[in-house]
């Protein structure tokens, strides 16, 4: 809910729902979420593995992979909604307007036009230059994400990189046209630990040059301390929480969230096998989303769940300024289901 006197969001998803339809079943991956991003905000989606953060964001490009369908729900983006664009439309705004870092750079790259060819084209159809204009632009955002001599690179091949080297071109592709929305899930698991700091680092950097808005999908509670200023948990395709970053982590209102923090390393302590101070995990596994656990959704798991959470599925309700929470023990109200 945008809050009185607060500038209209960028984006604003409300009630999205993106089902597969499949041979075993539907999988509600995605069943009534709401989420919103300012301008020049970061938002940090987060959950474990599994909680329908990729499928939200694809969506969100309307990319979502069969047999995904969009089966309810609005995505407002610049003050039109994506869900009603045509496919034609859509290419204007995809690479333009709002833009994608994935989490695989070598996968996410055309292992057969160069670097110089796949991300020139991009600059001379959107913005419909010429060849020399599309170089040079290409030949800048390479520069600013810190490759060295960027001329040189336009004409290597994918294959010639490292991986973090290929995920700061896919960066620079992401930020060609100057979108107002960038989009990077898991941009660094799949990097080694020491570039992830530096990506993430640079992401930060260009964010805040280009005053891109971005929602940074993550598993990792760690990378979403670093980046985020706003942070929206997810499990089993619901949102649990929203709130800014610090409150979060200072005051985290739902059991999901607790246990996301609890599970996450911290430097003070070093946690050895067997040890008491061991790294703690959540119990239990995220649900099977062709038949969800009735009620809320992350109850089989909850350490404070009730009888009516086996019944009754939350929706979100404001406890303070901007933090909304799902959860009938923090006043939730909400629907037998
Ligand atoms: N192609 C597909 N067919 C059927 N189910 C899928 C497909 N892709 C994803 N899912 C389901 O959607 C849910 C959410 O997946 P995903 O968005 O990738 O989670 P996350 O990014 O949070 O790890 C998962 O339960 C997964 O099983
Ligand atoms: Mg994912």
């Amino acid at each position: 809910m945008t809050e009185p006197g607060a500038a209209r969001p960028l984006l604003d998803v409300r009630d999205l729902r993106v089902h597969f339809f499949t041979g075993a079943g539907i999988v509600r991956a995605v069943d009534g979420v709401d989420f919103a991003v300012q301008p020049q905000e970061t938002l940090g989606l987060v959950g474990e593995s599994g909680s329908g953060k990729t499928v939200t964001s694809l969506t969100l490009l309307r990319l979502s992979p069969r047999p995904a369908r969009v089966v309810g729900g609005r995505i407002d983006f610049e003050g039109e909604d994506i869900l009603t664009k045509s496919e034609k439309a859509m290419t204007g705004v995809r690479g333009k307007r709002m833009a994608m870092v994935f989490q695989n750079p070598a996968y996410s790259l055309n292992p057969i036009y160069s670097i110089g060819d796949q991300l020139g084209e991009i600059v001379r159809w959107h913005e419909k230059v010429g060849r020399r204009e599309g170089d040079a632009r290409v030949t800048e955002l390479l520069r600013l994400v810190g490759i060295t001599d960027p001329g040189a690179r336009l004409r290597q091949f994918p294959h010639e990189l490292s991986g973090g080297m290929k995920q700061r071109v896919c960066i620079a592709r992401a930020l060609l046209c100057n979108p107002a929305l960038v989009l990077a899930d898991e941009p660094t698991t799949n990097l080694d630990v020491t570039i992830q700091a530096q990506i993430l680092d640079l992401l930060l950097e260009l964010k805040d040059r280009f005053r891109t808005s971005m929602v940074l999908v993550t598993h990792d509670m760690g990378v979403v301390a670093r980046m985020a200023d706003r942070i929206t948990v997810m499990y089993a395709g619901r949102i649990c929480e929203t709130a800014d970053a610090r409150t979060i982590f200072r005051s985290p209102q739902h059991p999901y969230t607790r246990a996301l923090l609890e599970s996450m390393p911290r430097v003070d302590h070093s946690y050895a096998r067997d040890d008491a101070r061991r790294l703690p995990v959540i119990a239990g596994r995220p649900p099977n989303l062709i038949e969800p656990p009735t009620g809320c959704r992350f109850h089989p798991r909850c350490p404070e769940a009730g009888e009516e959470c086996r019944r009754i599925m939350p929706e979100p309700k404001a406890i303070g300024p901007g933090h909304t929470v799902s959860c009938l023990k923090r006043g939730s109200s909400g629907v037998a289901a």
